[in-house]
């Protein structure tokens, strides 16, 4: 058993098939190496402190005898919640302190709270002495990420636990690491922080006063991720570049696309991407562009657009003990 354990895992950045993964379909993700860290500490005490300088959150307390009882503030609640389904699930319990620190901000839809849950849980399993395979982890984190947002498929937990880029189909049915390096991706933030949750339920309402043609989109995102899954190994980016424009049309379709991102997609296209989509839920956060050539065009167009350029590797490592 050890007193203090900091792990790390990276963010995410969805590839392909956002919103369809919620209704059963697969995804395409890749984690960046931009990482979120969680040093967890065993103290005397009866309290869990949780510092994430990030969010503002300096020394926030709760006492181990109201965990799950009291409204966490939303700062802290997937750390909280990591903690009060650890102790009930292993049937442990000691006083905390918990910091957190991030290489981005939580404004980029990078998946900072499903990076920190998995941060959260694998450090207690470090802690305690507790074996936690790498399923578990995800079962675990999912049940957290569930009960906190009330939806989501997952795949952001998946990116943080695996690593590399990995096709993913909902709940963590199937999870399966594609052999890819490195993508020739340019990443665009709108500057505009969306709220995935709302999102979500705005589709879901979406499709259930349209379901037959939006059966039909989600059934287009699979056969669209299914053939990314094979053009991105062998790194076909002409082709990818025209599944990203196709899948982009569909999430347009579905109400998740703003001006921002159109604007930012279309420049880069126009400045030689081989194709460019949103990336996760829409109404703001980031957009790629795939663009094996004329990189720098790309982003200059992108910022000139009114984007800022996030300079990330993809493909990253994923969750582990750093200390
Ligand atoms: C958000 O980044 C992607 C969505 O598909 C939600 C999810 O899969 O949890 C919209």
């Amino acid at each position: 058993m050890k007193n203090k354990v900091t792990v790390s895992a990276p963010g995410k950045l969805m590839l392909f098939g956002e919103h369809a993964v919620i209704y059963g379909m697969p995804c395409i993700v890749t984690a960046v190496d931009q990482r979120i860290y969680a040093k967890v500490e065993k103290t005397d005490t009866n309290l869990i402190v949780v510092n994430a300088p990030s969010l503002g959150v300096k020394s926030y307390s709760v006492e181990l005898s109201d965990l799950g009882r009291v409204d966490y503030p939303k700062e802290v609640r997937f750390v909280l919640k990591s903690v009060e389904i650890f102790f009930r699930k292993f049937k442990v319990k000691s006083g905390l302190i918990i910091s957190t620190k991030s290489d981005f901000s939580s404004t980029f839809g990078f998946g900072s709270s499903s990076a920190v849950t998995v941060c959260t849980i694998k450090a207690l399993s470090g802690i305690f002495d507790i074996q936690v395979d790498d399923k578990s982890l995800f079962d675990i984190a999912y049940k957290t990420v569930l009960q906190v947002q009330g939806v989501g498929s997952g795949f952001d937990l998946a990116a943080a636990i695996w690593g590399g880029t990995i096709y993913f189909v909902g709940g963590g049915k199937i999870i399966i690491s594609l052999k890819i390096e490195k993508l020739p991706l340019v990443v665009g933030y709108t500057g505009i922080k969306a709220d995935t949750a709302s999102l979500v339920r705005k589709v879901g309402y979406f499709y259930k006063s349209n379901k037959k043609e939006i059966k039909l989109i989600f059934d287009a995102m699979k056969l669209i991720v299914e053939s990314a899954k094979k053009d991105l190994v062998v790194g076909n980016y002409t082709r990818v570049g025209d599944l990203a424009n196709i899948n982009q049309g569909l999430l347009d379709s579905l109400g998740v696309n703003t001006k921002k991102l159109s604007d930012l997609i279309l420049a880069a296209r126009v400045a030689g991407a081989t194709g460019a989509k949103l990336s996760g839920a829409g109404g703001g956060d980031c957009m790629i562009a795939f663009s094996p050539k004329s990189k720098k065009a790309i982003e200059k167009a992108i910022e000139a657009a009114g984007g800022k350029i996030l300079s990330v590797k993809t493909s990253a490592p994923g969750v582990r003990i750093e200390q």
